[in-house]
């Protein structure tokens, strides 16, 4: 099991360590908490103490007779650092070396990786000393994880730049530094999500494609040391932390962005459920309703994933294919036809499978006809199977 210290700044957020500290121990992690005398206003010993699994660390159990120094055998201790509701206030001690209470002080002497969850108001976040403060410890090798856009604790804040990343968020980052970076210095360019194909400027030709399965795939990518770009149609969920994310609407600029990176990749997943056809002629104002059937052009968009294939090069290329009848055989067609390495088939009428979903069940199809049918599986897992099979075919 691998170890965790939690420490807890005096913030807002800090009412949601004792969720930090559980989804961290549910990644299989076991954890310890030091929190400042100040985080104790926003949040209870025992609910931090309970949530960890542990007792809890504070300036009154800094030195004991039987455990001596405390901040030097939990630094031994941890093999990841997490400060979470990190305050303005502890990264300018952080970053100075200041070590006047057991948080800092243990801070100090930790040389495992340090990840920082900043919490704080949008103008202590923007000031320059902050900006310094945090540049300094990034110098160090210390990670920062947010803070994001959004909601605020603060009276009379509403939203903005300071909120901390949710607990899920932070206990992914956190497993992270533990996944085995099989994928370390290796660059993947991923499509995601639908294109959008405007017939004028307030309508367009869609489909439901949600995003997961190429976040899914980033999110496994960067947790195993890659690289990773989206190429992402319009969708609603947020960026795996880490990742570049290149916004596109249609087909044409997702095509465009695609073949931007595509000399820098060396391997693209193109789980983008691109459109087939667009209008003919997009109209540049709103067309009125008129109560006659109407009739629209449309002409086909070009295959992303075929004119990628063209020059491949020594590129791993993974498509994605959904069918409802022949699959194995049609996907196998589409590989050969796109030059792609494989193809993940799925079955958009199987249960559970549908688009929007978290699960899904995919078999690898290769050019020669060959596959390998996987059971039903998150996302994320179907992701960690591909990241693997692909691995094998990358020089
Ligand atoms: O031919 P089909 O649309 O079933 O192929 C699906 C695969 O091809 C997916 O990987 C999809 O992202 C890609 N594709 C593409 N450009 C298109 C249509 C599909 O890259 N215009």
């Amino acid at each position: 099991m691998h170890r965790v210290l939690v420490i807890v700044c005096a913030s807002v957020a800090a009412m949601k360590a004792p969720f930090v500290l559980r989804r961290i121990r549910e990644t299989g992690c076991e954890t310890r908490v030091i929190a400042s005398d100040s985080a104790l206003n926003f949040v209870t010993p025992l609910a931090l103490s309970s949530a960890s699994g542990n007792e809890l660390y504070t300036r009154g159990s800094w030195f004991s007779p039987q455990a001596g120094a405390q901040h030097l055998e939990l630094a031994h201790w941890a093999e990841a650092v997490v400060v979470v509701a990190a305050s303005a206030d502890f990264m300018a001690k952080a970053a100075l070396g200041l070590a006047d209470d057991l948080g800092s002080a243990t801070l100090l002497s930790v040389r495992c990786p340090v990840m920082w969850a900043p919490a704080m108001n949008t103008a202590m976040w923007e000031h320059p000393a902050t900006g310094a403060h945090k540049a300094k410890l990034q110098s160090w090798g210390h990670q920062f994880i947010g803070p994001t856009s959004g909601k605020l604790g603060t009276r009379g804040e509403g939203e903005g730049m300071g909120r901390m990343l949710e607990p899920e968020e932070i206990a992914e980052q956190v497993k992270r530094v533990f996944a085995p970076k099989d994928l370390a210095g290796k660059k993947v360019l991923i499509s995601a999500g639908p294109t959008r194909e405007y017939l004028d400027p307030v309508r367009f030709v869609s489909n439901p494609s949600s995003g997961k399965m190429g976040f899914a795939v980033a999110e496994e990518a960067l947790s195993r040391g890659a690289e990773v770009v989206i190429v992402s149609g319009p969708v609603s969920i947020p960026a795996p932390a880490g990742s570049k994310v290149v916004p596109v609407e249609s087909a044409l600029q997702m095509k465009a962005a695609m073949e931007d990176h595509f000399e820098w990749s060396d391997l693209v997943v193109m789980t983008a459920a691109v459109a087939d056809y667009r209008a003919a002629e997009q109209k540049h104002e709103k067309q009125a309703k008129i109560s006659e059937q109407v009739t629209i052009e449309m002409v086909p968009n070009p295959d992303i994933l075929a004119a990628l294939g063209q020059k491949k090069g020594n590129r791993v290329l993974v498509g994605f294919a959904m069918e409802t009848h022949a699959g194995v055989e049609r996907a196998a067609g589409k590989a050969q036809r796109k030059n792609a390495d494989f193809i993940c088939l799925n079955y958009p009428t199987r249960e559970g499978t549908s688009f929007g979903g978290d699960d899904n069940q995919v078999t690898f199809v290769f050019p020669d006809g060959t596959f390998q049918d996987l059971p039903r599986m998150s996302k994320r897992e179907v992701a960690r199977l591909l990241l693997n099979e692909a691995m094998q075919r990358m020089q």
